[in-house]
Protein backbone atom coordinates (compact mmCIF):
# COMPACT_ATOMS: atom_id res chain seq x y z
CA UNK A 1 0.00 0.00 0.00
CA UNK A 2 1.01 3.50 -0.14
CA UNK A 3 3.34 4.90 2.59
CA UNK A 4 0.40 7.87 3.29
CA UNK A 5 -2.51 5.48 3.34
CA UNK A 6 -0.57 3.31 5.80
CA UNK A 7 -0.06 6.32 7.72
CA UNK A 8 -3.42 7.41 7.76
CA UNK A 9 -5.06 3.82 8.42
CA UNK A 10 -2.02 3.72 11.50
CA UNK A 11 -2.55 7.29 13.01
CA UNK A 12 -4.96 9.58 13.65
CA UNK A 13 -3.35 12.11 11.42
CA UNK A 14 -5.28 13.22 8.37
CA UNK A 15 -4.04 12.65 4.33
CA UNK A 16 -3.22 16.50 4.01
CA UNK A 17 -1.26 16.24 7.49
CA UNK A 18 0.61 13.42 6.63
CA UNK A 19 1.55 14.26 3.19
CA UNK A 20 3.14 17.60 4.51
CA UNK A 21 5.49 15.39 7.10
CA UNK A 22 6.39 12.96 4.62
CA UNK A 23 7.55 15.78 2.25
CA UNK A 24 9.56 17.52 5.23
CA UNK A 25 11.22 13.90 5.81
CA UNK A 26 9.68 12.91 9.31
CA UNK A 27 9.05 9.74 8.20
CA UNK A 28 11.18 6.61 7.49
CA UNK A 29 10.66 3.09 6.13
CA UNK A 30 13.40 0.79 7.46
CA UNK A 31 15.51 3.38 8.59
CA UNK A 32 15.61 5.62 5.42
CA UNK A 33 13.85 9.18 5.21
CA UNK A 34 11.25 8.99 2.49
CA UNK A 35 9.41 11.86 0.85
CA UNK A 36 7.61 10.48 -1.52
CA UNK A 37 3.89 9.82 -0.27
CA UNK A 38 3.27 7.54 -3.22
CA UNK A 39 5.97 5.18 -2.01
CA UNK A 40 5.25 1.40 -1.67
CA UNK A 41 5.37 0.18 1.60
CA UNK A 42 4.60 -3.47 2.77
CA UNK A 43 2.86 -3.38 5.97
CA UNK A 44 3.76 -6.71 6.89
CA UNK A 45 7.25 -6.25 6.84
CA UNK A 46 8.21 -2.95 6.09
CA UNK A 47 9.13 -1.05 9.65
CA UNK A 48 7.38 2.65 8.98
CA UNK A 49 8.69 5.35 11.81
CA UNK A 50 7.41 8.87 12.32
CA UNK A 51 9.89 11.20 14.36
CA UNK A 52 11.66 8.01 14.97
CA UNK A 53 9.11 6.07 16.34
CA UNK A 54 7.63 3.22 15.10
CA UNK A 55 4.32 3.01 13.84
CA UNK A 56 2.40 -0.53 14.04
CA UNK A 57 -0.16 -0.84 11.26
CA UNK A 58 -3.64 -1.50 12.51
CA UNK A 59 -6.89 -1.46 9.95
CA UNK A 60 -9.26 -2.59 12.34
CA UNK A 61 -9.73 -1.81 15.92
CA UNK A 62 -11.72 -3.35 19.17
CA UNK A 63 -12.80 -2.09 21.56
CA UNK A 64 -14.76 -3.45 24.69
CA UNK A 65 -17.02 -0.68 25.90
CA UNK A 66 -18.50 -0.76 29.58
CA UNK A 67 -22.34 1.51 28.51
CA UNK A 68 -23.53 3.55 30.83
CA UNK A 69 -27.25 4.20 30.80
CA UNK A 70 -28.46 7.54 28.89
CA UNK A 71 -26.49 6.43 25.66
CA UNK A 72 -28.00 5.26 22.58
CA UNK A 73 -26.64 1.95 20.98
CA UNK A 74 -25.49 4.51 17.50
CA UNK A 75 -23.31 6.69 15.83
CA UNK A 76 -25.23 9.48 15.88
CA UNK A 77 -28.79 10.66 17.21
CA UNK A 78 -30.73 13.87 17.04
CA UNK A 79 -31.70 13.77 20.60
CA UNK A 80 -29.23 11.43 22.62
CA UNK A 81 -25.48 11.12 23.41
CA UNK A 82 -24.68 8.21 21.15
CA UNK A 83 -22.03 5.24 22.59
CA UNK A 84 -19.42 6.73 19.89
CA UNK A 85 -19.16 9.75 22.02
CA UNK A 86 -17.40 7.95 24.40
CA UNK A 87 -14.48 6.90 22.37
CA UNK A 88 -11.58 8.72 22.85
CA UNK A 89 -9.64 10.74 19.82
CA UNK A 90 -6.97 8.43 19.63
CA UNK A 91 -9.43 6.28 17.93
CA UNK A 92 -11.28 8.72 16.08
CA UNK A 93 -10.37 7.92 12.75
CA UNK A 94 -11.05 4.15 13.45
CA UNK A 95 -14.63 5.16 13.16
CA UNK A 96 -15.82 2.32 14.88
CA UNK A 97 -19.46 1.87 15.45
CA UNK A 98 -21.15 -0.28 17.92
CA UNK A 99 -21.40 -3.99 17.03
CA UNK A 100 -25.32 -4.63 17.43
CA UNK A 101 -27.68 -2.48 20.48
CA UNK A 102 -28.11 -2.42 23.84
CA UNK A 103 -31.02 -0.28 24.86
CA UNK A 104 -30.56 3.46 26.23
CA UNK A 105 -30.96 2.38 29.78
CA UNK A 106 -28.76 -1.26 29.34
CA UNK A 107 -25.74 -1.45 30.71
CA UNK A 108 -22.20 -3.31 30.14
CA UNK A 109 -20.57 -4.93 27.00
CA UNK A 110 -20.94 -3.29 24.24
CA UNK A 111 -18.03 -3.96 21.85
CA UNK A 112 -17.18 -1.24 19.24
CA UNK A 113 -15.26 -1.91 15.66
CA UNK A 114 -14.80 -0.70 12.09
CA UNK A 115 -14.48 -4.28 11.12
CA UNK A 116 -17.71 -4.53 9.08
CA UNK A 117 -17.26 -8.59 8.32
CA UNK A 118 -17.18 -9.39 11.84
CA UNK A 119 -19.94 -7.56 12.95
CA UNK A 120 -22.03 -9.10 10.20
CA UNK A 121 -21.22 -12.73 11.71
CA UNK A 122 -21.66 -11.76 15.01
CA UNK A 123 -25.07 -10.31 15.00
CA UNK A 124 -26.04 -13.38 12.28
CA UNK A 125 -29.12 -14.76 13.39
CA UNK A 126 -27.83 -18.21 12.61
CA UNK A 127 -24.52 -17.73 14.40
CA UNK A 128 -26.66 -17.89 17.81
CA UNK A 129 -23.75 -15.92 19.63
CA UNK A 130 -25.02 -16.49 23.15
CA UNK A 131 -25.37 -12.97 25.32
CA UNK A 132 -25.54 -13.22 29.34
CA UNK A 133 -27.21 -10.25 30.76
CA UNK A 134 -27.19 -9.68 34.51
CA UNK A 135 -31.26 -8.86 35.48
CA UNK A 136 -32.81 -7.62 38.40
CA UNK A 137 -36.38 -7.67 38.04
CA UNK A 138 -39.46 -6.26 39.97
CA UNK A 139 -41.04 -9.66 40.83
CA UNK A 140 -39.17 -13.11 41.70
CA UNK A 141 -38.04 -15.14 38.90
CA UNK A 142 -40.14 -18.70 39.68
CA UNK A 143 -39.06 -22.02 38.49
CA UNK A 144 -41.93 -21.95 36.03
CA UNK A 145 -40.18 -18.91 34.32
CA UNK A 146 -37.18 -20.84 34.50
CA UNK A 147 -38.69 -23.18 32.45
CA UNK A 148 -40.22 -21.30 30.32
CA UNK A 149 -37.20 -18.73 29.27
CA UNK A 150 -35.39 -22.22 28.66
CA UNK A 151 -38.13 -23.79 26.86
CA UNK A 152 -38.07 -21.15 24.64
CA UNK A 153 -41.12 -18.31 24.50
CA UNK A 154 -43.55 -17.23 22.00
CA UNK A 155 -43.08 -13.45 22.07
CA UNK A 156 -46.29 -12.57 19.35
CA UNK A 157 -43.44 -12.07 16.46
CA UNK A 158 -40.67 -14.56 17.08
CA UNK A 159 -40.16 -17.63 19.60
CA UNK A 160 -37.32 -17.76 21.75
CA UNK A 161 -34.69 -20.27 21.10
CA UNK A 162 -34.03 -21.70 24.80
CA UNK A 163 -31.98 -19.94 27.06
CA UNK A 164 -30.44 -20.42 30.17
CA UNK A 165 -31.27 -19.19 33.39
CA UNK A 166 -29.12 -18.90 37.38
CA UNK A 167 -31.00 -16.85 39.96
CA UNK A 168 -28.38 -15.38 42.15
CA UNK A 169 -30.17 -13.71 44.61
CA UNK A 170 -31.95 -14.98 48.08
CA UNK A 171 -35.45 -12.98 47.19
CA UNK A 172 -34.69 -14.44 43.45
CA UNK A 173 -34.88 -11.22 41.79
CA UNK A 174 -31.70 -11.13 40.22
CA UNK A 175 -30.41 -13.53 37.57
CA UNK A 176 -28.05 -14.42 34.91
CA UNK A 177 -30.23 -15.12 32.04
CA UNK A 178 -28.12 -15.98 28.43
CA UNK A 179 -30.08 -15.55 25.03
CA UNK A 180 -29.06 -16.95 21.93
CA UNK A 181 -30.34 -14.08 19.75
CA UNK A 182 -30.28 -10.33 19.59
CA UNK A 183 -34.22 -9.26 19.26
CA UNK A 184 -35.54 -5.54 20.19
CA UNK A 185 -36.07 -5.93 23.83
CA UNK A 186 -35.67 -9.15 23.73
CA UNK A 187 -34.59 -9.75 27.55
CA UNK A 188 -37.41 -6.87 28.97
CA UNK A 189 -39.62 -8.63 26.35
CA UNK A 190 -39.02 -12.27 27.91
CA UNK A 191 -39.72 -10.93 31.75
CA UNK A 192 -42.93 -8.96 30.61
CA UNK A 193 -44.35 -12.84 28.79
CA UNK A 194 -44.16 -13.81 32.14
CA UNK A 195 -45.55 -11.45 34.15
CA UNK A 196 -42.58 -9.76 35.70
CA UNK A 197 -40.46 -6.51 34.87
CA UNK A 198 -36.81 -5.93 33.78
CA UNK A 199 -35.50 -2.54 36.19
CA UNK A 200 -32.01 -3.13 35.65
CA UNK A 201 -30.25 -4.72 32.90
CA UNK A 202 -26.46 -5.24 32.37
CA UNK A 203 -25.11 -7.19 29.51
CA UNK A 204 -21.76 -9.01 31.14
CA UNK A 205 -20.56 -11.16 28.02
CA UNK A 206 -21.08 -12.11 24.51
CA UNK A 207 -19.83 -15.40 22.46
CA UNK A 208 -16.29 -15.76 24.46
CA UNK A 209 -16.32 -12.24 25.34
CA UNK A 210 -16.42 -11.22 28.79
CA UNK A 211 -17.14 -7.75 30.14
CA UNK A 212 -13.90 -6.74 32.16
CA UNK A 213 -15.56 -5.80 35.61
CA UNK A 214 -12.37 -3.07 36.23
CA UNK A 215 -13.48 -1.28 33.35
CA UNK A 216 -15.69 1.54 34.75
CA UNK A 217 -18.63 2.93 33.19
CA UNK A 218 -18.43 4.51 30.24
CA UNK A 219 -15.19 3.36 30.33
CA UNK A 220 -13.44 1.43 27.15
CA UNK A 221 -10.34 -0.72 25.82
CA UNK A 222 -8.93 -2.49 22.86
CA UNK A 223 -9.76 -6.40 23.66
CA UNK A 224 -6.48 -8.27 24.47
CA UNK A 225 -5.21 -11.08 21.59
CA UNK A 226 -6.65 -13.21 23.96
CA UNK A 227 -10.35 -11.91 24.29
CA UNK A 228 -10.24 -11.47 20.09
CA UNK A 229 -9.78 -15.12 19.64
CA UNK A 230 -12.41 -16.21 22.45
CA UNK A 231 -14.48 -13.85 21.07
CA UNK A 232 -14.39 -15.06 17.29
CA UNK A 233 -13.79 -18.72 17.81
CA UNK A 234 -16.09 -21.15 16.00
CA UNK A 235 -18.26 -17.49 14.29
N1 LIG B 1 -32.67 -7.06 25.80
C1 LIG B 1 -33.29 -5.92 26.14
O1 LIG B 1 -34.47 -5.90 26.47
N2 LIG B 1 -32.58 -4.78 26.09
C2 LIG B 1 -31.26 -4.73 25.78
O2 LIG B 1 -30.65 -3.65 25.78
C3 LIG B 1 -30.63 -5.94 25.44
C4 LIG B 1 -31.35 -7.09 25.45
Amino acid sequence: MRLDKFLSDASPMGRKEIKQHIKKGMVSVNGNVIKDPGTYVDETKDEVAFCGEVISYKKFVYLMLNKPEGYVSATYDKHYKVVTDLVDEEYAHFEVFPVGRLDIDTHGLLLLTNDGDLAHKLLSPKSHVPKTYYVKSEKEVTDEDIKVFEEGIDLGDFKTIGGKCEIVSDDKKECYLTIFEGKFHQVKRMFEAVGNKVTYLKRISMGGLTLDESLGEGDLRELTDDEFEKLTKGI
